[in-house]
């Protein structure tokens, strides 16, 4: 398998606090990368660090064989960095549609006649080809995650970011995520999904990576990494 990232001992945070404390590991072609941790871990720094929001103080990132810790967010972005927020904070003066064709030409530089097309095969992908005439403003959280994706998709990505994708959803919620995720792997993208909900980890990742203080505690197998020791203390403060 082709590695398409590699974190190398990354150190990055918020002005001189130091979040990410040599942050290392790697992202294979077509694999989905599931990443737990406790709150305040680290992942979503991460994240923005891959994305080019925060510089690395130390360390380097590898995307496609390149360097590109110093890379603009707005230039990983045209390399096929694509992200979704944490907290959807879609344009919601805009329609479903606008949303997504904003995207594609604004984040993925396509031509407007070129985005039209695409912006509705992205949001056919997530499920929201019927809505694309509603106003953004009007999505429930399901559909809200969704366009987020839809958003993330419409710049035409080779690796796809998800910051809790399927957090506050019911169960059967979780589930049309999860099949999502499927669908996009399917398509061939890389995924790096940060998410605290076990099931969609353990049974949609092929590789799973706890972190904790902003290290790399264990990645591996998802089955093997949520039943580690290591992984209980960090959420359960070990065994009694
Ligand atoms: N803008 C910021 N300025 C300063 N510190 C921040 C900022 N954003 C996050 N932090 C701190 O960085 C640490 C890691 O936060 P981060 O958001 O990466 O955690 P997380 O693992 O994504 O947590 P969660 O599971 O709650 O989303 C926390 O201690 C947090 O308080
Ligand atoms: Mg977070």
């Amino acid at each position: 398998m082709k590695k398409v990232l590699s974190f190398e001992n990354v150190c990055s945070g918020y002005g001189r606090i130091r979040i990410l404390d040599n942050l290392s590991f790697d992202v294979e072609e077509g694999e989905v990368l599931g990443v737990i941790g406790p709150n305040g871990s680290g992942k979503t720094t991460m994240l923005n660090t891959l994305a080019g929001l925060l510089r690395p103080f130390s360390g380097r990132i590898i995307y496609g064989g390149r360097d590109i810790s110093r890379l603009p967010p707005y230039s990983r972005c045209r390399i096929g960095i694509g992200r979704t927020f944490q907290i959807p904070r879609p344009f919601t003066g805009m329609t479903v549609l606008e949303n997504v064709l904003a995207a594609s030409v604004h984040g993925g530089g396509m031509s407007r006649k070129e985005a039209a097309f695409f912006a509705e095969e992205c949001l056919e992908t997530v499920g929201l080809g019927d809505r694309k005439n509603e106003s953004a403003a009007a999505l429930t959280l399901l559909d809200c995650k969704k366009l987020e994706v839809a958003r993330a998709l419409g710049t035409r990505p080779k690796l796809l970011l998800l910051d809790e994708a399927a957090a506050g959803l019911t169960e059967a919620e979780v589930g049309e995520v999860m099949e999502l995720v499927a669908r996009l792997k399917k398509q061939k993208l890389t995924v790096i999904w940060i998410e605290h909900v076990l099931e969609a980890m353990e049974n949609s990742t092929d590789r799973l990576m706890c972190m904790a203080q902003g290290r790399n505690v264990i990645c591996g197998l998802p089955r093997e990494v949520t039943a580690s020791e290591i992984v209980e203390e960090i959420y359960l403060g070990g065994r009694e």
